[in-house]
């Protein structure tokens, strides 16, 4: 699918995982409505949320009902291969929890690559021919999933993780995607927040409970070479951010909306409007390739990238 025909038409997607009170911290609805509101105010129009994170796609329907926007939402599938009508009644789900007659985009998760999820697939591609879902999408598929999947469903974009220090979509999914016109949507631009000013010196990442940075990004970076590489990378970053009197946040994010295939990034809800700010910035911001490439080579020398995408998360 080319870009013009895409559902996505901006640079910078909304994580709402952050609505999540049972892994992130409880943020009320005012706090959530006002923060909506300043992204929308500001341009920002894309939103990404999942079946899975608890109270986020209800909140969103609510929230943003008749708002001119876009809601990515996910099918997560866990377990058994699902019976059609399990299928129908969790797209059924969404639409009530967002308000929605048409979900302008469904990313499928299926978690266990051992079993065939090939009339599944058909099932969602009917949902698309039903006008319940206007485009489809995929996460954490792998690049034999991905080459699979597209012989079943109009698969437009493969949501993933991806940032200067997890670069396993570069060792086979990219160039897949460039291909097969498959848009990149990536998550984990900063690693949490690790790529980030207030990180640069910190002898050790602190224990937090509450943010993915102390639960999820704390072991991917154990999984690709440690802290004393990210705090190299940090220097570098600093570098190149101070040539362009940005952050190191703007950088991180910046070099990864520039890496081939890559459509978005997706950067996690934040209630500080000077980091939605920031971040919007980032993702204008003019960077020369030669200081890219020397981020690139960077840190192709201080981590390992070993196996596919999502591969130690499935464990
Ligand atoms: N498909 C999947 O399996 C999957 C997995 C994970 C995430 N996701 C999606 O991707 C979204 C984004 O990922 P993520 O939030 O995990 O990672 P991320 O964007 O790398 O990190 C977000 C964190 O970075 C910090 N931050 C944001 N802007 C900043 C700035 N300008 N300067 C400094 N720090 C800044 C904030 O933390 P503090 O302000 O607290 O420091 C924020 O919570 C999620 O909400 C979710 O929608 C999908």
């Amino acid at each position: 699918m080319n870009a013009e025909s895409s559902v996505i038409s901006e640079p910078l997607i909304v994580g709402c995982w952050q609505l999540d009170n049972r892994s992130w911290k409880y943020l009320s609805e005012t706090e959530v409505e006002r923060t909506l509101d300043t992204y929308l105010a500001w341009g920002v129009t894309h939103f990404d949320t999942a079946d899975i994170y608890g109270r986020s796609e209800k909140l969103l329907g609510r929230l943003l009902k008749g708002r001119d926007c876009t809601i990515l939402t996910k099918a997560v599938l866990f377990g058994n291969i699902p019976t059609a009508n399990q299928v129908r009644s969790k797209i059924e789900n969404s639409l009530r929890n967002l308000q929605r007659e048409t979900l302008d985009l469904v990313q499928i998760h299926w978690q266990n690559p051992q079993l065939d999820f090939t009339s599944t697939l058909e099932i969602f591609a009917q949902l698309v021919e039903q006008g319940k879902i206007r485009q489809l999408g995929v996460t954490n598929f792998n690049t034999p999933m991905l080459k699979k999947a597209i012989q079943f469903a109009p698969i437009t974009t493969n949501q993933v993780q991806y940032s200067l220090i997890d670069r396993r979509v570069e060792n086979s999914m990219q160039s897949l995607c460039l291909e097969k016109e498959i848009m990149l949507l990536t998550y984990g631009p900063l690693v949490g927040g690790f790529l980030a000013d207030k990180f640069r010196g910190v002898k050790s990442p602190p224990p937090e409970n509450e943010h993915a940075r102390g639960f999820y990004y704390s072991s991917v970076i154990m999984r690709h070479g440690g802290w004393s590489p990210v705090q190299e990378m940090l220097n570098a970053l600093a570098q190149v951010a101070r040539k362009y009197e940005l952050t190191i946040a703007q950088v991180a994010l910046n070099w990864v909306k520039n890496q081939p295939g890559v459509g978005a990034v997706i950067s996690g809800l934040t209630l500080e409007r000077g980091q939605i700010q920031s971040n919007i910035e980032a993702l204008q911001a003019n960077i020369d390739s030669a200081d890219l490439q020397f981020l690139s080579e960077k840190s192709a020398d201080l981590f390992k990238q070993e196996g596919d995408i999502y591969s130690y998360e499935r464990g």
